[in-house]
């Protein structure tokens, strides 16, 4: 397996441009099995969950094709796809169930392995069933995979449905599903992250009606048939917000080329809070890591509130505070696993439940350490970024899931970054 060695305490310095944001592509991409024909999506990053996802599409029956330049995919939906996905390719993405929705709202069935529990959480896709069972598809579990089937006719049918708690994949699942059933379907409790009012922009651009994506309630008139994706994915803020926090880093100064601010600001104002100074520039931000970091509190939500993609990432810089910062998760149970591997840095952290105190200290020191998941990893090679002497990073294909070259775009910003291949 592949490990990340950094050499810390340099200063960090130049610009660095964002990939195409992994959550928005990863429903679009599945958004193509609404229409039959040759789709077009580009700005997809090239991360192992979108290649997971392209085999999946792959196994349904698509032709899935990467173009040299390597933004742009292209799909071609076949008129019949056989509407099931295996555990083997869900275990390794739980975002493979976003195909549900698209299955039985063009297929009339569809048959997904249940993704089960993972680092983070337990992660229930109990929302998503809701919102189909409510477009009248009958749901039912057997040997670990969720069979999905329409009404008699095969069409789902409009309805009104409030998600009892806010799901990002969830909200995406019903929202594709809704925009092919019978009439009208108004979805309440969304969740309002960019990436639904990314997936929304790309199914109006397939012809499908939708209002009101990115804000609470999300309202479809379904249509009879799609056609084919063209999209542009917008740039990834969680991409974005780790190099913002690298760029915060005590003596760093990085411009952070292609990010929207508007998808930024609850983690630009904590920046601030901490004493960076953000300031928004043409095509980008810039920050610049001015002295140590002030501690602050924070807690996260769902958007607009303080991202849980961005806990971690926002815990290093708080590790090397003057004084104590208080987070609280909110979102998922579990997501504290990176805090063992920054006390083997040095840092000095309490976690009791969903609530982390953390002590800021003067300096991290580098060390062996393992990364547990996606976001943890990015926070690991931060940590990384700040301590002195040398950290090696384990288990990099949990980062290699989300981050396209990470070695590769902090390099030229001065990081002595590399990977060790296995
Ligand atoms: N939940 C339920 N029932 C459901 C669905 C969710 O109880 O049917 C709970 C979850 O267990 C969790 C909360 O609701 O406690 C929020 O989960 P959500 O469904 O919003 O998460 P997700 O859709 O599975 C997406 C991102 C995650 C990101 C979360 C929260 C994708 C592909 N994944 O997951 O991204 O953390 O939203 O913002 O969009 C990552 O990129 O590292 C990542 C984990």
């Amino acid at each position: 397996m592949d490990k990340i060695v950094v050499e810390g305490g340099v200063a960090l310095r130049g610009t660095v441009q964002v990939s195409g944001a992994k959550n928005a592509a990863l429903p679009i991409l599945a958004a193509s099995l609404l229409a039959e024909g040759d789709h077009a999506v580009s700005n997809v990053p090239d991360l192992a969950d979108v290649r997971t996802l392209g085999r999946l599409l792959g196994h349904l029956g698509c032709e899935v094709a990467r173009d040299a330049a390597g933004r742009k995919v292209g799909l071609r939906v076949p008129a019949t796809v056989k509407p099931e996905a295996p555990y083997e390719l869900v275990r390794t993405m739980r975002a493979s169930v976003l195909v549900l929705g698209p299955l039985v709202a063009r297929w009339g069935r569809a048959r997904v392995s249940l993704p089960g529990g993972c680092a983070i959480g337990a992660r229930p896709i109990d929302q998503h069933l809701k919102g189909l069972a409510a477009l009248g598809a009958t749901i039912h579990l057997e040997h670990g995979y969720v069979e999905a089937t329409a009404p008699a006719g095969g069409r789902l049918r409009g309805a009104v449905f409030t998600f009892d708690g806010q799901t990002v994949t969830g909200t995406e699942n019903v929202m594709m599903a809704a925009a092919l059933a019978e009439g009208e379907t108004v979805l309440e409790n969304c969740a309002r992250e960019p990436e639904v009012a990314d997936l929304a922009a790309a199914l109006r651009g397939m012809g499908a009606r939708i209002e009101g994506a990115g804000t609470g309630q999300i309202r479809v008139h379904g249509v009879e048939a799609l056609r084919p994706l063209s999209h542009d994915v917008i740039p990834d803020r969680i991409e974005a917000g780790t190099f913002l926090v690298a760029g915060a880093l005590p003596g760093n100064d990085v411009f952070v080329k292609g990010c929207v601010p508007e998808h930024l600001e609850v983690l630009v104002e904590k920046l601030r809070a901490v004493g960076a100074v953000v300031s928004a520039q043409p095509g980008g931000l810039r920050v610049v890591g001015d002295g140590r970091p002030r501690p602050v509190d924070l807690r996260t939500a769902p958007h607009p509130g303080f991202p849980t993609d961005m806990q971690a990432q926002m815990m290093v810089l708080l590790c090397l505070a003057a004084g104590t910062s208080k987070i609280v998760e909110t979102v998922f149970e579990n997501r504290y696993m990176h805090v063992q591997e920054l006390l083997r840095l040095g840092a000095d952290i309490a976690v009791d439940g969903k609530t982390a105190v953390v002590k800021g200290v003067p300096a991290l020191s580098g060390a062996q350490v393992m990364a547990s998941d996606l976001r943890a990893s990015a926070a690991l090679v931060l940590a990384g970024l700040a301590a002195q002497g040398s950290t090696e990073i384990q288990r990099v294909y949990h980062l290699d899931r989300g981050y396209e070259h990470i070695e590769e775009k902090l390099a030229p910003l001065g990081a002595r970054i590399r990977r060790v291949k296995a």
